[in-house]
């Protein structure tokens, strides 16, 4: 295995904030680490970049122990840690340098290296600005590039997209993708489900400290069963309308409130005309459809009984 841990316990008091949390994270993968504020990934990502200790439990990376000493694992990862962590008064050709000596990079391969990763994430043009002058996502971008100096075969990205402009969002998105079609391992961390759901192979999600479901994202919704919901504001519900609609044996149940009515269904993009034949041959009056795939936010809310999002 790539990168493992095994039974991982972090306390702050007396209060357990990672719980025996066993992670694998294959080589390749895009692996996502979903959960609400507070459900302890920060944490968790901190003892796996070496800056917190585990009170128990071991990482592995290739199957040595990184708890013990970590200085080999941190040669080969990236960081992008969830506050800015560069120099305001700065350029950001100047932090860039910074990261790089500290990377063990100088003379012609560090000039290079600063222009490539300025490159890869668009702000080339912006090199000679001080950081302190920059917007909210362009500091992330130049913290992603920072991150990506010494070229690392991992990439940690502890919500990277938090408070930013959908430019500069879309912009980190596409590059999580480019860096791991060029072959970058990369543990992406957000409380966004549908940043996780476009982007990672495989989830973990995690609350209260636990991983409470961990597996592909097709994996997860199985978990919810595979129905569509359709959902249709047909002004007044008439009995006959639930009655049309529960005698087609793909519906699967039907919840009326008010001038809605939800329709779980397999396969909704298939049978949706019949649907709306039914309702409509019963009197309904649809003034808009909508229809729900199954998702990771309904994944959380099956095991949890709440909502995803704060
Ligand atoms: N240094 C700390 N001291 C005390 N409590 C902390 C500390 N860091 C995090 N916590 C608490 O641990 C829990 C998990 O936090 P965190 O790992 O940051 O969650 P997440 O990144 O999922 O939002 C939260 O309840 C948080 O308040
Ligand atoms: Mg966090």
């Amino acid at each position: 295995m790539f990168l493992q841990t095994k039974d991982l316990v972090k306390s702050f008091g007396d209060k357990v904030v990672v719980d025996h949390v066993n992670l694998e994270v294959k080589e390749g993968e895009v692996f996502g680490l979903l959960g609400p504020n507070g459900a302890g990934k920060t944490t968790t990502i901190s003892m796996i970049c070496g800056l917190l200790k585990p009170d128990g439990g071991d990482i592995l990376f290739e199957g040595k122990s990184a708890v013990k000493d970590s200085m080999f694992l941190k040669r080969v990862m990236g960081v992008v840690p969830q506050d800015i962590a560069l120099y305001p008064m700065l350029t950001a050709n100047e932090n860039l340098y910074f990261w790089g000596r500290m990377y063990g990079l100088s003379g012609r391969e560090l000039d290079q290296r600063v222009k490539e990763v300025l490159d890869i994430m668009g702000l080339s043009d912006r090199a000679k600005e001080r950081i302190d002058k920059y917007s909210g996502g362009m500091k992330r971008r130049i913290n992603i590039a920072a991150a990506l100096m010494h070229r690392p075969r991992l990439l940690i990205m502890d919500e990277p997209t938090v408070g930013i402009d959908p430019q500069s969002r879309n912009h980190i998105l596409e590059s999580v993708k480019q860096f791991n079609q060029q072959g970058m391992t990369i543990i992406y961390t957000s409380h966004y489900m549908e940043e996780v759901e476009y982007l990672c192979h495989r989830v973990a999600i995690m609350d209260y400290g636990k991983v409470i479901a961990l597996g592909t994202k097709d994996e997860l919704k199985a978990m919810v069963g595979d129905a569509d919901k359709v959902i249709m504001e047909t002004g007044l519900i008439f009995d006959d309308i639930k009655q049309r609609l529960s005698a087609f044996d793909y519906v699967e149940n039907i919840m009326v409130t008010d001038n809605t009515v939800d329709i779980l269904v397999h396969d909704a993009k298939t049978h949706l005309p019949d649907l709306i034949s039914a309702v409509i041959g019963a009197g309904g009056d649809i003034a808009s459809i909508k229809v729900e795939e199954p998702n990771l936010e309904g994944v959380f809310l099956h095991l949890t009984g709440r909502q995803l999002r704060d």
